[in-house]
């Protein structure tokens, strides 16, 4: 057990039907089917291969895309290839996730044998949507129709997608409340460094925030400023715009809509209490890269508003974070 969690190391698994949760969720070409970066499958590889090693049965899920756009979603016959080449092994692909067809497969596989079902988010339970509109409690998740279907022909549950356990969807939180479970590799590997991290960082520690999960970021600068975890934290993406915005930046009616049609208007708020309390290790950008019709073109922060899209920080921006990240001993 590490960090109150079983491992693999607590359960027996030779011979037994194993269902385990990976993110191996890629950016892909949709038109060929082709995936266009493989690292988070090859981060996945060395539980498959362990559980396949002592003799699982070993049953994958995994979704592919998000509900943003729900054209999104792709099915995941393309990175079963990529596992199998990447394991030498193959890894069966199954365009099925807990009906019949699945479970016949799942009844007879072999022991060293690994199948991968289809993308899990082709069922509505698992969709972000279902998710956040009927907010089911685990015991409640454990009802959903995949646990119901797939729990009883297996005899432990792994979670190794450390990169989607921020969702509570029915593959993610419902199998625990009905089968004995334990962390992947992947998922021990990410923990530690991330309570490491949390608890006893090298110093100068820095926290680098951007991207669109703003909820998520916010969460996170909140609290690793307050317990002092984080020394400095630098901010891009809609991260920084929503704090530029908070300490009246004008940053141009595009980036304006477009924070008030995604709904993060609220967060503006939050990161002003933000700013407010923690002013000086708060880094914000100098300078932005924005989209307009004829392409990218860089701004100065008081040059603003930005007659486009912002969508990230400009090169001035990089060079004062590159330093930053230079004299860092924790990133
Ligand atoms: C990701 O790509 O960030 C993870 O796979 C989680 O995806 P999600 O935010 O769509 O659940």
């Amino acid at each position: 057990m590490k960090h109150g969690i079983y491992t693999l190391d607590d359960i027996p698994i030779e011979g037994k039907t194993v269902l385990c949760r990976v993110d191996i969720n890629s950016p892909i070409d949709r038109e060929r089917g082709v995936l266009k970066d493989t690292t988070r499958i090859r981060f996945c590889v060395p539980t498959i291969e362990e559980l396949a090693a002592r003799g699982a049965k070993v049953v994958l899920m995994a979704h592919q895309g998000g509900d943003l756009e729900y054209q999104n979603f792709t099915s995941t016959e393309p990175h079963a290839k990529v596992l199998s080449e990447l394991m030498g092994r193959p890894v069966e692909f199954i365009d099925d996730v807990c009906g019949p067809a699945a479970r016949e497969r799942i009844t007879n596989l072999k022991c060293g044998e690994v199948l991968l079902l289809d993308n899990v988010r082709f069922m509505s339970e698992e969709m972000t949507l279902f998710e956040t509109k009927l907010k089911l409690s685990p015991e409640q998740q454990a009802k959903t129709l995949v646990v119901r279907k797939l729990a009883p022909l297996a005899d432990f549950y792994i979670c190794d997608a450390f990169a989607a356990v921020h969702r509570s969807q029915p593959t993610l939180v419902g199998f625990q409340e009905v089968l004995p479970s334990a962390m992947g590799r992947l998922f021990e590997r990410e923990l530690s460094a991330l309570t490491q991290v949390r608890e006893t960082p090298e110093r100068p520690c820095i926290y680098v925030l951007g991207g669109a999960k703003i909820q998520d970021a916010f969460l996170m600068m909140g609290a690793v400023l307050a317990d002092g975890a984080a020394d400095k934290v630098l901010t891009g993406g809609l991260v920084s715009n929503i704090m530029l915005v908070a300490r009246g930046s004008d940053i141009g009616s595009t980036s304006q809509d477009f924070l008030y049609a995604n709904n993060l208007g609220e967060y503006i708020k939050v990161a002003g209490e933000i700013l407010d309390k923690f002013a000086n290790r708060v880094l914000l950008p100098v300078d932005l890269a924005y989209v307009d019709e004829t392409g990218r073109h860089e701004v100065r922060v008081d040059e603003l508003p930005a007659p486009g899209l912002l969508v990230d920080i400009g090169h001035r921006t990089v060079e004062q974070y590159r330093k930053e990240i230079a004299q860092a001993k924790t990133i």
